[in-house]
């Protein structure tokens, strides 16, 4: 194995030694294979290549101090998998199956798993494809599983430092009675356009607004947005943001913190009123927000007048990896530790 530099390493693909896989076919899930090819060989009239039946999934993997290996809140990305399957009409894993695939390629690809204290993780992405052949629009009849296993550092290159995001009204991600609230791969193709174009202008991602009424606060590019006001932690609430397992636990934590949680609509005006604003998600964990600026009518907010993310947010980021790299006691029983 190559001399990896644990923390160096960007948000991005990293060739690794295994796979599994699973094929759903003739109504039942086959045998779990393991692959050390890269590739997929595949029906050129796949559901998947033309009708984007696909669904994703990212998860978390640690080494801690005490050497254990440990798995932020898989069953919520199982489930969250399994609803994602049922909103475009895919076989839906089993939970049981997600789990034993899930365990044997982080077991096969243990040498990848990041040491303690480097700012990485070793990172999971599930898929769910539809392989089988169809030419009329309609879900496939053969289904394939898979889980690739690469070591990540963090996903905006400022890791826990503050960026720029930027409000797009010129691009919805996804309708009002779409498919905001799973995790399906035509959200993200959407999502493309609007994303560039925001890096190219300076910032690092963008802040969509919800697509029927233009004025309230939907997803801040791959990630949910929070925001704090006094004792209170606000997140938007809406069918079409994708229910974020670190917003979640987030909201848990910020309860045990003896913050009120508010998950409700929130208005772009409101942004004016935060003390401190930021995207989380699982790869993203906390990114503070210190400037937001709207594309269209140039209004400016601005945050992190020290230059460095607010305390709130920092505890709430310090708690979430304490708790992740087995640091903080899991008082919810978050963590699953592969033995
Ligand atoms: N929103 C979108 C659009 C995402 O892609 C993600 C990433 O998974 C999230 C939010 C955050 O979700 P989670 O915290 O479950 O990773
Ligand atoms: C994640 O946070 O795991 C995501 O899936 C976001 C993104 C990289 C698509």
């Amino acid at each position: 194995m190559e001399n990896i530099k644990w923390g160096e390493l960007p948000f991005g693909y990293f060739k690794t030694d295994y796979n599994v896989r699973c094929y759903y076919k003739n109504g039942k899930w086959g045998e779990i294979e393991v692959s050390d090819s890269e590739y997929i060989n595949m029906h050129m009239a796949a559901t998947c290549l033309h009708y984007g039946q696909e669904c994703f999934e990212g998860m978390k993997v640690f080494r801690g101090k005490d050497g254990k290996i440990r798995v932020f809140r898989w069953e919520e990305n199982a489930k969250r998998m399994q609803r994602s399957c049922e909103g475009i009409m895919m076989a839906q894993p089993p939970l049981e199956l997600f789990k034993e695939m899930m365990i044997k390629v982080i077991k096969l690809n243990e040498k990848y798993i990041p040491p303690p204290g480097m700012g990485a993780s070793l990172y999971l992405r599930p898929l769910t494809i539809g392989s089988g052949p169809q030419v009329g629009v309609k879900p496939a009849d053969e289904y394939l599983f898979l889980i690739f296993a690469g070591p990540v550092g963090p996903y905006f290159k400022e890791g826990f430092h503050p960026v720029d995001v930027q409000i797009v009204r010129d691009y919805d991600r996804c309708a009002p009675q779409g498919t905001g609230h799973i995790k399906v791969g035509g959200n993200y193709a959407a999502s493309l356009n609007p994303a560039a174009r925001a890096k190219q202008e300076g910032f690092s991602t963008v802040l969509f607004v919800d697509a029927k009424e233009n004025k309230y606060i939907d997803e801040a590019g791959p990630a949910n947005f929070f925001g704090i006001k006094g004792k209170t932690y606000i997140t938007p609430n809406s069918k079409t943001i994708l229910p974020s397992i670190t917003n979640m636990s987030l909201r848990q934590l910020a309860t045990d913190m003896g913050m009120n949680v508010e998950l409700r609509q929130v208005l772009v005006e409101e942004l004016a009123n935060f003390e401190e604003v930021g995207a989380c998600g699982t790869a993203a964990v906390i990114s503070p927000i210190k400037r937001i600026v709207d594309r269209d009518s140039g209004k400016e907010y601005t945050y992190c007048c020290e230059g460095k993310a607010g305390p709130v947010s920092t505890r709430l980021y310090n708690t979430l990896k304490g708790i992740q790299e087995g640091e903080i006691e899991d008082k919810h029983g978050w963590n699953m530790i592969v033995e």
